[in-house]
């Protein structure tokens, strides 16, 4: 997931290690530990960390589809929303969010019910659940 930063991140990458997550990443920002991530997924799972949005685009697996998860008019309401078996998840940055650049190149756009913000870890943990829920309930091996 990308640049987040505060303790929200280690929380987020937390969620993602015991959902099932395959692979975590940041873009423009290292991953400084945090005690937040008390799985300390990091040792876990690989954690990539992509220097800006083209590096990260260039290095994705050929079939993944990279997913943008945010409050935008274009977006697929989660509850509507089907996940592609292969799927890379970008979330923005507590202060910016995502560009409307970075929103054109990726492959679908979803948001959360709500007019205003979720804290990112939250919206992260929360679009996983639903992953996991809509592909049959089960963790990934
Ligand atoms: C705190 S939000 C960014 C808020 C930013 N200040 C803005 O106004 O766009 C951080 C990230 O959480 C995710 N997020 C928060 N609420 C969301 C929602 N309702 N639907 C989809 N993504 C959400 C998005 O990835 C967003 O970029």
């Amino acid at each position: 997931m990308n640049n987040v930063n505060g303790l929200n991140i280690g929380t987020l990458w937390r969620s993602a290690y015991i959902m099932g997550a395959s692979y975590i990443f940041t873009i423009d920002k290292k991953y400084k530990s945090q005690m937040s991530d008390v799985t300390k997924t990091w040792k876990k799972i690989p954690l990539y960390h992509y220097k800006n949005f083209d590096e990260f685009y260039d290095n994705q697996p050929t079939a993944t589809r990279i997913i943008a998860v945010e409050l935008d008019e274009k977006a697929t309401m989660l509850a509507d929303f089907e996940h592609p078996n292969q799927a890379c998840y970008l979330l923005g940055n507590e202060q910016a969010g995502l560009s409307q650049k970075v929103l054109k190149r990726c492959h679908g756009i979803v948001q959360l019910p709500g007019n205003f913000s979720l804290n990112v870890a939250v919206a992260g943990s929360i679009l996983m659940y639903d992953r996991i829920a809509k592909l049959g309930g089960e963790l990934p091996q």
